[in-house]
């Protein structure tokens, strides 16, 4: 029913050298671009970023994106005790920038894609939410050849419509393109994406400062993302699961022998 992506970072940190071989030498407002792991060794500051091509079909082809937008409304004078509640504002994404989202802890939204077609027995849309956790995004100038390649990492949501020529979100050629082929331009041709056959992108991204716990192996760094059924279903459908008895259960038995 719920399905959770995670990613799990570890393998070799990226070095260069140094001829440094202690802080002290290092001047104050000197930027190494990392971190003095070892002797003249510097783990150098980066980002990762992954993105999920999610082609979603909930209960049939024609599917809509709802940016359920949370905002404070607040009481007028004398009207309440209570001087704020929040609100909800269900946009639904008509052309393709209407789903560039950057992420924001504090102008929060949930992400729904929904089949307008298909209703609850009390009305809602039939969907799915992509439910983000922890994620970075580029600090790179727009313009900066590495992040017109990776023009995916200029949002975390993108929706577009389905397209057999756009699989890959940096494009077929990524290595030393110009970033004329990416999910960034196709996006922004903006073409409609309402109750159309859409493809959702989740971008997650990794900002990693090394430190020396990182060298010479790295310990895993994690991080992950959901889809989750958003009145999907007519209620909590785990209540109709069969239930589990002793021996559906793995039993650890303190005796067994390998
Ligand atoms: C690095 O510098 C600090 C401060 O000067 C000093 O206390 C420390 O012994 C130095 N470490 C090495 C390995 O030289
Ligand atoms: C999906 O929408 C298209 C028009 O955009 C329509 O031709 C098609 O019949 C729809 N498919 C379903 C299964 O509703």
């Amino acid at each position: 029913m719920q399905q959770k992506a995670q990613v799990s970072l570890s393998g070799i940190l990226m070095v260069k050298g140094t001829t440094y071989n202690n802080m002290s030498q290092v001047g104050k407002d000197e930027n190494l671009h990392g971190t003095l792991l070892a002797q003249n060794l510097i783990g150098v500051t980066h980002d990762h970023f992954i993105t999920f091509y999610l082609d979603m079909d909930i209960d049939g082809p024609n599917n809509s994106f709802v940016k359920v937008h949370m905002t404070k409304q607040e009481s007028s004078p004398g009207e309440s005790p209570r001087r704020s509640f929040i609100k909800l504002n269900r946009d639904v994404a008509k052309t393709e920038k209407d789903a560039q989202i950057k992420l924001n802890l504090y102008d929060p939204s949930e992400f729904h894609v929904v089949n307008p077609a298909r209703l609850s027995k009390v009305g809602n849309p039939s969907g799915y939410k992509i439910v983000p956790s922890a994620n970075a995004a580029s600090l790179l100038d727009p313009t900066d050849p590495p992040q017109l390649r990776s023009g995916f990492t200029n949002n975390q949501i993108w929706v577009t419509p389905y397209s057999r020529h756009e699989e890959w979100a940096g494009g077929l050629f990524a290595y030393q393109s110009r970033g004329d082929d990416t999910l960034a331009v196709w996006s922004d041709r903006n073409r409609p994406i309402e109750n159309k056959d859409i493809v959702a992108w989740y971008t997650l991204g990794f900002h990693h400062i090394p430190c020396q716990e990182d060298y010479p192996i790295m310990p895993s760094v994690e991080s992950s993302f959901d889809l989750k059924p958003v009145n999907f279903f007519e209620k909590n459908p785990i209540l109709g699961a069969a239930p589990y008895f002793e021996n559906d259960l793995h039993v650890c038995d303190t005796s067994a022998t390998v």
